[in-house]
């Protein structure tokens, strides 16, 4: 496995693989890597040539008084996970390297940023795009691999990736879990005993919203009600938000139609923990 820190050694790594004829993937990380990253490699080891995972916690897509400084950073532990996960080249820039004196250009995508994420933490879309289209840029990726644990996030690349003509194919892995349900995240990190004991409870709602809609409901919000029920009656999770929405435009629904497919999403927050959580499904 090669590391690359400096951008313009990649991009130039990256044209002579291309030019080589492989198949490039991208998997990009903030790193702190755990299983559900691993998930993501692995899907693009089968799939590529050349694996190459970007490891960059992106100053950018933090707003004032989150998390950007206490952000878990591990570069050894990450390149030794990437190692056994078959990666050929971490790209692991510096934030001086990535956002150089006089950087002015973002990209923002409108419409799908808009609700849930971007209604609590503005101006996360606008990072999370500008970084992810330098980051396909740099590595010129034939593939770029996500996960669904980021639902709003995959519907914000996939509208940049069409309306900004991105030549790159997009994968989007199942959300990796915990043996109680809990989606793997590196902010799960920050719970307390009791909080992770807690915070199962997210998977549940969301696992409930499901068995509902199976059995016929079709009201969006008897479903979020269900839903809030559960979280506030014996836990200490803060409710952010929780939606039943349509999985391309990301609308909220009122009424639920058979063969829609529908996202349920939630954000919740345990202590000064916030915690994200979603499911697609046919309704
Ligand atoms: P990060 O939170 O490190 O996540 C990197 C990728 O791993 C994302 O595509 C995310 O959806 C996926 N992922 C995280 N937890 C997962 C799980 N439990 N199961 C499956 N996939 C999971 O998302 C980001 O970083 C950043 O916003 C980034 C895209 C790198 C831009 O900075």
């Amino acid at each position: 496995m090669k590391t690359i820190c400096d951008a313009s050694l990649m991009q130039q790594d990256a044209e002579a693989a291309r030019l080589r004829g492989s198949r490039l993937a991208l998997v990009p990380t903030m790193g702190a890597l755990h299983d559900g990253h691993v998930a993501l490699l692995h899907a693009a080891r089968g799939r590529a040539d050349l694996v190459i995972l970007s490891v960059f916690v992106n100053p950018t897509q933090f707003a004032e008084g989150e998390d950007y400084e206490r952000y878990p950073r591990d570069i050894d532990r990450d390149s030794a996970i990437a190692r056994e996960s078959g990666v050929d080249v971490l790209f692991a820039p510096s934030p001086e390297g990535m956002y150089g004196k006089g950087f002015q250009s973002f990209v923002s995508v409108e419409g799908v940023s808009a609700p849930f994420e971007g209604e609590s933490r503005p101006g996360h879309f606008r990072g999370v795009a500008t970084v992810v289209a330098k980051l396909l840029n740099i590595t010129k990726p034939h593939l770029a691999v996500f996960g669904q644990k980021d639902a709003q996030q995959v519907a914000v690349i996939r509208r940049m990736i069409r309306d900004l003509n991105f030549n790159v194919e997009i994968l989007v892995v199942p959300t990796v879990r915990e043996a109680d349900g809990l989606a793997m995240s590196s902010r799960n990190a920050y719970l307390s005993p009791r909080e992770r004991a807690e915070a199962a409870v997210l998977s549940a709602s969301l696992r409930k919203a499901e068995e509902l809609i199976r059995s016929g409901e079709r009201r969006g919000e008897a479903i979020v009600e269900t839903m809030r029920g559960m979280i506030s009656s014996g836990t200490s999770g803060a409710i952010d938000y929780i939606a039943v929405a349509d999985a391309d435009s990301l609308a909220r629904l009122t009424d639920l139609h058979t063969g829609q497919e529908v996202l349920i999403t939630l954000a919740v927050r345990f202590g000064k923990t916030r915690l994200i959580d979603n499911i697609q499904i046919t309704a």
